[in-house]
């Protein structure tokens, strides 16, 4: 196993077994990081109303959400008001513990089925890659949950120690299956002046420039695969904000569809509202979700089916995102993601041969 390159990485002792993510340890995540959490709460800012840019208020149609504080798993309120919006566009700046910025992109269709064939297409494959089962809905035996986690690092790092996703502990994660890393490497690549731009945009001395600076955007991903029940009901929707590894995510829907709903707020009314956003295969959204509460719906699906999605991540260390620290700076890289030019993807043949380059680079 080689060291990292990046700093502030704690060797490991002992890789930890992650323990599921169901909604009471949702809500477990939420009392036991209080950092994370309700830091947010505590940074709340005035409205910003000059940078305002995205809400599309015109397109709204707003109904009463069913969901409650009563529902057990259900990450705190803190609004104490929702509303659905099923039509309003996601991109732009909102506000939800603080500002949110959200991109949505679109893969090309090559490029999407690229990606998709690089994985394993039987479960049986997938558990040999690492993929473990998952529960995040106990009340819902007939869905079904596998996840990996992998670092996009270059090639030569080997496994490198990070923070799991779900728990928080130091495990050793493998580099993603080739085809995966090299979107992941392609992105840094093309994206390197805003990446810059966001590094610069953070406190010296923060956790979130030196992850940026490093490039380490990108660097964590988890491989999600859903197939089974539904997940519609709203007690069943495993709402949550995501850690400090979250203040700069790219979420890519490879297979199947999905629905994401976020808990947010208009600048210029105090109540939140759950927006709703359909995610089907190819759809991107970029974003700080460790600044807001969200959760997913997915269809009833069959294996061939089956809801694919990357979660690409800040490489984070367990230090770091334990730090109560680790999320300065995450105003200013959503600001940003709300307010620049959109991210660019890469196309089929800059991945392709980003891929080529690993393999030979991993056999020679
Ligand atoms: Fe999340």
């Amino acid at each position: 196993m080689s060291s990292i390159s990046w700093t502030n990485i704690e060797p490991l002792q002992r890789s930890r077994p992650s323990r599921p993510l169901n909604p009471s340890s949702l809500t477990h995540r939420m009392r036991s990081a209080p950092q994370t959490c309700l830091q947010h709460a505590s940074n709340l800012v005035p409205c910003g109303l000059s940078t305002f840019l995205g809400w599309r208020a015109s397109k709204r149609r707003v109904a009463r959400s069913v969901l409650s504080l009563d529902l057990p798993g259900l990450a705190p309120n803190w609004f104490n008001d929702d509303h659905t919006d099923t039509s309003a566009s996601s991109g732009g700046l909102h506000y939800a513990h603080g500002p949110v910025g959200l991109q949505n992109l679109h893969l090309s269709p090559d490029l999407l089925d690229f990606l998709f064939e690089g994985l394993a297409s039987s479960e049986a494959d997938l558990r040999c890659l690492g993929f473990e089962s998952c529960v995040d809905h106990p009340n819902l035996p007939g869905h079904r949950y596998l996840e990996a986690y992998f670092h996009t690092l270059p090639s030569g790092h080997g496994p490198v120690i990070a923070a799991h996703p779900r728990s928080g502990d130091s495990v050793a994660k493998a580099p993603a299956p080739v085809r995966l890393a090299a979107f992941a490497q392609q992105l840094r690549c093309q994206n390197a002046k805003v990446l810059g731009e966001l590094a610069a945009a953070c406190p010296p001395g923060s956790r979130l420039r030196a992850a940026l600076a490093e490039g380490r955007a990108f660097g964590d991903l988890a491989v999600q695969i859903h197939w089974g029940d539904a997940v519609v009901d709203a007690e069943d929707v495993a709402w949550h904000v995501d850690a400090a590894n979250s203040a700069l995510h790219m979420a890519v829907s490879l297979h199947g569809r999905r629905t994401l709903q976020m808990r947010l707020r208009d600048p210029f009314e105090l109540g939140s509202k759950v927006m709703e956003v359909s995610q089907r295969a190819g759809d991107v959204y970029i974003g700080n979700p460790a600044a807001y509460e969200h959760g997913l719906q997915y269809d009833s699906a069959s294996w061939e089916d089956r809801i694919v999605a990357l979660q690409l991540r800040l490489l984070l260390s367990e230090e770091e995102l334990r730090d109560p620290q680790c999320l300065d700076g995450m105003e200013e890289v959503a600001r940003k993601i709300g307010t620049a030019q959109p991210f660019k993807l890469p196309t089929l043949e800059d991945v392709r041969m980003a891929a080529s380059l690993l393999v030979s680079e991993s056999s020679s």
